[in-house]
């Protein structure tokens, strides 16, 4: 007898509970309960134009869109807008013109919505000197209300796999810039988003710490979330995202998925040179 294709083979119990949280994700998500089949970009820029004032620098006209799953890296070079554009998304610089969404929630409109849904890592970790690690951590959980149980869990975890558990007590004033950078880390994922904004996120790491930052990426987003971030450590993205950006002096030159974006055979390096037409430059300097 041929397979019965009309019904939904049954579900075990952790695949039911696995299938409820993910539907609860995307109905948080979209704001549409029941509504769950419903596309949702986690991440919206449309026309994003932001000039610094009394300056031409900054970022013109600027569209991307990052669904659930991406992690999606944004590349370019010195000065050429990426920071920029990750503190619009986090709410922390104005823009002049376009608009940005996080999770389907207008910036402008709902930003609380949209800061709940984020977490932002900047390039330099300003983490308060006058507290101390677990301190700092226990001040973002209450800050997105999270339960004693959780907390003390994702730090108990997080804080192992980067190994910073033991120095949690001390003042982030007596840690180096790589203990401060994971500190970060781990405040952003303490309250689990659904959207990770990361600038240049392995300065500083050690080589084990970026294995495992690189593992907890692939995790976040294999669960659902999403991460745009910027990079200068052009193989390391190659490898690790599904999608890539590259702007030059504020303006978009490539993007889509990374497999298009390399076509045949070539490397984001060369690519890069390539599409920001400095490869060129560079034969001339060296000769
Ligand atoms: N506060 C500011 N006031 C004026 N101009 C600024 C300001 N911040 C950045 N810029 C300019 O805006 C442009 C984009 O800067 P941005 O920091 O976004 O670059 P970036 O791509 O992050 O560079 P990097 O790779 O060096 O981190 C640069 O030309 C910079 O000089
Ligand atoms: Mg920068």
């Amino acid at each position: 007898m041929p397979p019965d294709t009309t019904t939904q083979p049954e579900l075990g119990p952790d695949q039911a509970l696995l299938a409820r949280e993910k539907r609860k994700l995307i109905r948080d998500i979209t704001g549409a309960a029941g509504d769950i089949h419903r596309e949702v970009n986690m991440l919206t820029i449309e026309h994003l134009t932001k000039h610094y004032k009394g300056s031409e620098k900054g970022i013109t006209d600027l569209s991307l869109h990052i669904r659930p799953g991406d992690i999606f890296a944004f590349i370019g070079h010195n000065g050429a807008g990426k920071t920029t554009t990750l503190k619009c998304i986090a709410g922390i610089l104005g823009f002049d013109t376009g608009t940005i969404r996080v999770g389907g929630r207008d910036i402008l409109e709902d930003s609380m919505g949209c800061k709940q849904m984020l977490a932002y890592i900047p390039d330099n970790p300003d983490v308060y000197e006058y507290l101390t690690g677990i301190q700092y951590l226990n001040f973002i959980a209450d800050i997105f209300r999270v339960p004693a149980d959780l907390r003390r869990e994702r730090i108990g975890k997080y804080g192992d796999a980067f190994e910073i558990t033991p120095s949690l007590g001390d003042l982030v004033s007596t840690y180096s810039h790589g203990m401060k950078q994971k500190l970060a880390i781990i405040s952003a994922l303490v309250h689990r988003p659904r959207l990770l904004l990361l600038d240049e996120p392995f300065v500083g790491l050690d080589p084990k710490a970026s294995v495992i930052l690189k593992d907890i990426m692939r995790s976040f987003c294999g669960d659902g979330g999403a991460i745009f971030f910027s990079t200068h450590v052009l193989d390391v993205a190659e490898r690790l995202c599904n999608k890539v950006a590259i702007i030059k002096d504020g303006t978009l030159v490539t993007s889509g998925d990374m497999e298009k974006v390399l076509g045949e055979g070539e490397s984001l390096e060369s690519i890069f040179m390539e599409v920001t037409g400095q490869r060129d430059c560079i034969s001339r300097e060296i000769l």
